[in-house]
């Protein structure tokens, strides 16, 4: 084994096949199947790429270039064509499915309302109306901070329809966060609205706005309000318009704006769990067919499901599975305003149930948050319309597929485990459901026309199974990032440099096994050194992580004289209830045997700390980075705007160790 490359010590070898009844309605039915379609794209990669966007996009006018790579790695696609992304989203489903559900949307209070595909055409047609009475045209940015109800899609999908750029920040952001996006992005008109609930209390969102306006942000002219809540607050004239009165009085139809394939749709500042917000920013047609062609191949979505991704529209998940892929489908969502526990942790379940959700996609973090609630609470509903279960954002621990698969999917439900990243639009590594057995804690293979390998710090491919690498992208995508919004330096730096504009470098470590299935060992960042082998964070947190008594795990490096790092693991505890400081030492014990069982002695942590809660990413992505800092004693001088709680930073430094 080389040194300088990473070492997998995790050794999972359950493998599940998906029925025969679910591949046999799938749109890729088998292996043989998608091989074909992965040796088309092999042969001819171009080839493949226009005929699925000549199949699966409507075009206004159709592209001769397909892929245009005359200034690498600012690469375009199908970029003399033009289209319209709102159009292909809703107007081309009108005639056939307009009285199709688009959308089903239940607040967290409990209410319900949805809307057709027509009534979502009309709806869109006027705020795009509204936005153009407003001075908005093509090319503007326009910020949306709304809770997750149909109002954040239709701003988004009226934005598209007139070629203004939006970019979505999550309604949990703070006045400096939404301040610092405002004014990076130069943004001419704010959408928010009064208010929007969460876990039982109010979000101020327009008060909040308030104060990010009064800091700065010059170049915003309007704001428009959505009343959600009904909660009072201050409306400046001149500046701030009610949303109802403005669509009140706009009209119901409104020519697309036809825009160039590469003409920018968003702007999306990523979570940052490593560094400082960048402002990634997505094409029109690239991005568009991305999101179609994987809700075919890995959602394998069908007319009659009810799709439901629980990501909140400030994330890109929210963007590409909520907000365009399935409508581009032609599929029926659900979308819910609320936290997944209120009123209590039946929530999540009892809305599959009530709308009978068949494909359900959320994030490892919710999942081990419903472990730690336990299974009874999940088997007291009728979940038995699920039929594909899905998972994203972390990689996920086996212990935790398992349960997903075992409690949620009744083990009927195929599991998608998808790797992808805001950068890379869509999924890049995931399953196809009918066509491929899954393995628990690995996101299986590529997709077809995505060209993925793992290689060392020269840039050459790793191919020995169990032995890591970084993650990079060989061949331009149609969803990739285009650039940072107004730093393409920091984009060529960032993502390029390291393989000199070859390869598309990712920042995440992965091995291969022996089927050449992909498993990510974690961020780069997170590798630890220990004794001169380099591992990966997510497979000592698995081995913990499958403990009973354990519910998640955080693993970082400490700096130690003599292994260069000492593993310390940070974690939290199925039970609630305190132990003392003998049970407590007694289970770090039992945890460090438990390890050094599962992988070996050389994972085995040196430090062991309890807490209650692990600093998150508000979209639920541990931050080793803090507490890194932590564990050194730093004074904190990072981004600390993306982290979930500032309470979790509070008690982890003091926590029981
Ligand atoms: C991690 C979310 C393992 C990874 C779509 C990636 C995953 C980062 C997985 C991107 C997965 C996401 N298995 N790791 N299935 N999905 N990640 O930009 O580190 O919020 O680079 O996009 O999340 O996070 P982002």
């Amino acid at each position: 084994m080389n040194k300088e490359n990473i070492e997998s010590i995790l050794h999972e070898k359950r493998i599940f096949f998906p029925s025969s009844e679910f591949s046999a309605a799938a749109h890729i039915p088998s292996k043989d199947n998608l091989h074909k379609i992965h040796s088309i794209a092999n042969r001819d990669f171009e080839g493949f790429w226009a005929t699925q966007a000549k199949t699966e996009l409507t075009w206004h006018q159709d592209f001769t270039t397909v892929l245009d790579r005359s200034n690498p790695p600012f690469y375009g696609w199908f970029i003399d064509g033009t289209l319209n992304v709102s159009f292909n989203c809703i107007d081309r489903h009108l005639e056939a499915h307009g009285e199709k559900i688009a959308i089903i949307s239940e607040r967290e209070s409990g209410e319900i309302t949805t809307l057709t595909y027509r009534q979502l055409y009309q709806r869109v047609c006027r705020f795009a109306n509204v936005l153009k009475s407003q001075g908005v045209s093509i090319g503007d940015r326009v910020i949306i901070y709304l809770p997750m109800i149909s109002e954040a899609i239709i701003a988004m999908q009226a934005c598209a329809r007139i070629g203004a750029i939006h970019s979505v920040v999550f309604g949990g952001f703070s006045a400096q966060s939404l301040k610092d996006r405002i004014e990076n992005t130069r943004a001419k008109l704010l959408i928010t609205a009064d208010g929007g609930y969460r876990g039982g209390k109010i979000v101020p969102l327009k008060a909040t706005a308030d104060i990010a306006l009064a800091k700065g942000c010059p170049t915003i002219e309007q704001v428009i309000v959505l009343k959600c809540t009904n909660q009072s607050i201050t409306i400046e004239q001149g500046r701030d318009i009610w949303w109802h009165e403005a669509e009140a009085n706009a009209h119901d139809k409104c020519t697309p704006t036809w825009v160039n394939a590469e003409h920018p749709l968003f702007i999306l500042y990523t979570s940052g769990s490593t560094g400082k917000p960048k402002g990634i920013q997505h094409s029109s047609a690239g991005y568009l067919l991305g999101t179609i062609t994987t809700m075919k191949w890995v959602f394998d979505i069908r007319q009659e499901d009810i799709f439901w991704c629980t990501a909140d529209v400030g994330w890109i998940t929210g963007h590409s599975y909520v907000a365009y892929g399935p409508l581009a489908a032609g599929a029926t969502i659900v979308i819910y305003e609320g936290a997944p526990s209120f009123p209590d942790g039946g929530r999540f379940w009892k809305i599959c149930q009530d709308h009978k959700v068949s494909i359900f996609y959320t994030a490892p973090t919710a999942i081990r948050l419903f472990m730690k609630m336990g299974k009874e609470i999940p088997e007291s509903y009728d979940l038995s319309r699920l039929r594909l279960l899905g998972s994203v954002g972390e990689p996920i621990n086996p212990e935790a597929w398992i349960w997903y698969h075992q409690v949620i999917g009744r083990e009927r439900c195929p599991i998608v485990d998808t790797w992808w990243q805001t950068e890379t639009g869509v999924h890049m590594i995931a399953p196809v459901p009918g066509a491929i057995p899954t393995k628990p804690g690995s996101c299986t293979l590529p997709l077809p026309g995505i060209c993925v390998a793992i290689v060392d710090e020269e840039g050459n491919p790793v191919t020995s199974p169990h032995e890591g690498g970084h993650l990079v992208i060989t061949q331009p995508w149609p969803s990739m990032v285009r650039t940072i919004w107004g730093d393409k330096q920091s984009y060529y730096d960032i993502y390029w440099r390291k393989f000199e504009g070859k390869y598309y470098l990712a920042g995440d470590s992965a091995h291969l096994d022996e089927d050449g299935y992909f498993w990510i060992l974690g961020r780069d960042d997170d590798i630890l050194n220990v004794a001169g082998h380099r591992l990966g964070t997510m497979e000592i947190e698995s081995a913990l992580v499958a403990h009973p008594q354990v519910a998640e795990a955080a693993i970082i490096g400490r700096p130690d004289g003599i292994k260069g790092e000492a593993i310390l693991a940070y974690i939290t505890l199925k039970d609630i209830e305190p132990l003392d400081e003998e049970k407590q030492n007694l289970l770090i014990q039992e945890l460090r045997i438990w390890v050094s069982h599962q992988i070996g002695p050389i994972a085995r942590p040196d430090e062991i700390k309890f807490v209650d809660n692990l600093p998150k990413t508000r979209s639920g992505k541990i931050m080793r980075r803090l507490l890194r800092s932590i564990s050194r004693g730093e004074i904190i001088t990072q981004d600390i705007s993306t982290l979930e709680s500032e309470s979790t930073l509070a008690q982890t430094p003091q926590s029981k160790s």
